[in-house]
């Protein structure tokens, strides 16, 4: 068997065609939506995200701002920042590039922003409301992206097998959360560090969703024939002196799984289009 793909480009590409209307639609009502991303420090890979939000914010009609912070400077002055920011009427979304430099506190800083501009969906009210069942606020753009990953399959979900491996705040905890909402209705095995037999874990399950960041973690044998596999994993390694992005899973698994996203151009472009689709949400959440 070789896998299907899950073009996370092409759907990514679909969903901001019709986010173009929504920002059309606000702009002309009290003009267009505002995000603000801000980066502090110099980590490449970080630049170039943000570079990727911003231009899929001029795709669709987002307006964008840009912090650039010195890697220096006081975590009291992004305190600072985010306080304005949450106070500024014109501002609909306020994004904090991860990973920030060693002495800032990610949760703290999280937790500053107004969780009704929390675009990113990391705040503690938004990642709770989906404890309540409450979907329809400011979800996490990766979880976010897996679910409508799955779904564009078309494949039955409900009562499958379904293994996060990674349990982070930011991905393999809400996705597991998300699976298992009525509605998606996967029955749900979270995997991390401590996990004994990973292998058979994944041998026995429907989909496997691959949020750890070590290149090839996952087998390709490990993948069992027909199951569903969304990588979430972007890592850079060196092949013959060049860099490659790779996933959490070989890409043997190609052979064995029925639809499987590609690295890169699978999970990447979706979590942009979901964060493009908060910014969207959050500023019709606005008067
Ligand atoms: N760094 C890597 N991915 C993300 C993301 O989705 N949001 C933020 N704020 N930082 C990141």
């Amino acid at each position: 068997m070789t896998a299907q793909l899950i073009d996370g480009k092409a759907l990514g590409a679909a969903i901001e065609r019709g986010l173009k209307a929504d920002a059309e639609e606000i702009g002309g009502r009290r003009g267009a939506p505002h995000l603000v991303v801000i980066i502090v420090g110099d980590d490449a890979a970080s630049h170039v995200y943000v570079r990727n939000k911003q231009r899929a914010c001029e795709r669709i009609g987002i307006k964008s701002t840009r912090y650039d912070l010195p890697r220096s400077c006081d975590p009291e002055d992004l305190m600072e920042l985010i306080e304005r920011l949450n106070e500024d009427e014109e501002v609909d979304g306020i994004l904090v590039q991860s990973p920030l430099p060693p002495g800032f506190d990610e949760v703290m800083v999280t937790e500053a922003i107004d969780p009704r501009k929390d675009v990113d969906g990391f705040h503690p009210v938004n990642l709770g409301r989906i404890v309540t069942g409450k979907l329809d606020g400011l979800l996490p753009c990766t979880p976010s992206a897996v679910i409508r990953m799955l779904e564009s399959t078309g494949e039955a979900l409900s009562g499958k097998r379904a293994l996060v491996v990674g349990r982070s705040r930011i991905v393999g905890m809400p996705a597991a959360l998300l699976l298992a909402q009525r509605g998606v209705d996967a029955t749900v095995t979270i995997s991390h560090s401590k996990s004994q037999d990973l292998r058979r874990l994944c041998l026995e399950s429907d989909i496997i969703v691959a949020a750890v960041g070590r290149p090839g973690m996952i087998e390709a044998d490990w993948v069992a024939p027909g199951a569903i596999v969304i990588d979430v994993g972007i890592n850079r390694i060196s092949v013959d002196g060049a860099g490659k992005l790779v996933g959490d899973v070989e890409e043997g698994a190609f052979e064995r799984a029925s639809w499987m996203t590609p690295v890169p151009g699978g999970v990447g472009p979706m979590t942009i289009a979901m964060l493009m689709s908060n910014t969207i949400r959050a500023a019709s959440m606005r008067p």
